[in-house]
């Protein structure tokens, strides 16, 4: 029988050989429960890429470097990426940065959430546009900020890629900048040859970004490949609802469902990725914006030195 298993490659430091690198896989079995000591790894890739997540959130210079972002920048995981580029866009609202993370091999490209994010949960006037001729339709806002900065992305990437031919790139991002990485990520993947075959999608607390035509058509193309990570009773993550344009969220979830860790990996469906066992268990009313703001406990409680209101 075919088990129906998805790897997250990880790379481990390996002390006693020097600077030797191993890779480790994590099998996680769509529609299965664990608890938390059984998922370390996974645990440690979700705080990285929420790290990435935060950072791209302050205000990077790339002249200034990581100096430039206070506490929120701080972390080991973050000061050793060598930062290529950031971008910092008004109208429509875009910031982010791209990054290359030497040992672990991988280029990093970190969208921005937004310090209004209530209006993520309250505003419910979002307009959906089509997304491309019969693939149905994103959230407007996102795709605007998406397309204003994917050019200057994508010449980047494109160099970075070339220069460091054996790099996984992963796309990241918080809340706003999680549906933005997503989307992102989407159109890179069929603008730039071979980026498909080597990369990742980590999102973190991200609301739903179209509809069902568009989530299947995300799925058929990244859905292997992305992991959108949900929170306990995070409210973004059911917003906008369901009912609304039809809105309807890509997969694969893998659900926090505690405090510590444990985890459920949502079930995967090919058309919208909605499993009633994973986030959607919980009532809207039950739902705080506490859980936003802790994903393993990140972004940290200094974060608010960092221009950047939580
Ligand atoms: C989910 O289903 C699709 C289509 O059947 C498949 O390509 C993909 O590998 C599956 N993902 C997992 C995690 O099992
Ligand atoms: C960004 O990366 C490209 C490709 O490696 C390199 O040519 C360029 O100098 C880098 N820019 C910065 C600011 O590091």
């Amino acid at each position: 029988m075919l088990r129906a298993g998805r790897f997250i490659g990880l790379l481990v430091w390996t002390l006693a050989a020097g600077l030797a690198l191993a890779y480790r896989d994590v099998e996680l079995v769509p529609g299965r429960r664990y608890q938390a000591h059984e998922v370390g790894p996974v645990h440690e890739l979700v705080r990285k890429y929420m790290r990435y997540s935060t950072a791209a959130s302050s205000f990077v210079e790339l002249d200034k470097g990581w100096a430039s972002c206070g506490l929120a920048c701080n972390s080991p995981d973050v000061r050793d990426v060598m930062l290529n580029l950031t971008w910092h866009v008004d109208a429509p609202l875009s910031d982010g940065l791209i990054g290359i993370h030497k040992r672990d091999k991988e280029i990093v490209v970190a969208w921005a959430g937004t310090h209004r994010y209530r209006a993520l949960i309250t505003d419910v006037s979002v307009f959906t546009m089509p997304y491309a001729a019969n693939e149905g339709s994103v959230h407007g806002g996102f795709l605007d900020s998406v397309r204003g900065v994917v050019g200057v992305v994508e010449q980047h990437l494109r160099r970075l890629m070339a220069d460091y031919p054996d790099y996984m790139v992963v796309f990241t991002g918080h809340s706003k900048g999680g549906a933005e990485a997503a989307l992102g990520a989407l159109d890179l993947a069929r603008r730039v040859d071979g980026l498909r075959q080597r990369m990742r999608v980590w999102t973190f607390g991200e609301p739903r970004l179209g509809d069902t035509q568009f989530a299947s058509v995300y799925n058929k193309v990244l859905g292997p490949v992305t992991y959108r990570v949900t929170s306990a009773a995070d409210p973004v993550v059911a917003m906008p609802p369901r009912f609304l344009l039809d809105y309807c969220h890509h997969n694969l979830e893998i659900w926090l469902s505690s405090a510590d860790g444990n985890m459920y990996v949502a079930r995967n469906y090919t058309k919208c990725d909605e499993d009633p066992l994973a986030s959607s268990s919980v009532d809207f009313y039950d739902r705080s914006i506490i859980w936003h703001k802790n994903y393993l406990g990140l972004p940290p409680p200094d974060h608010a030195d960092a221009e950047f209101s939580w």
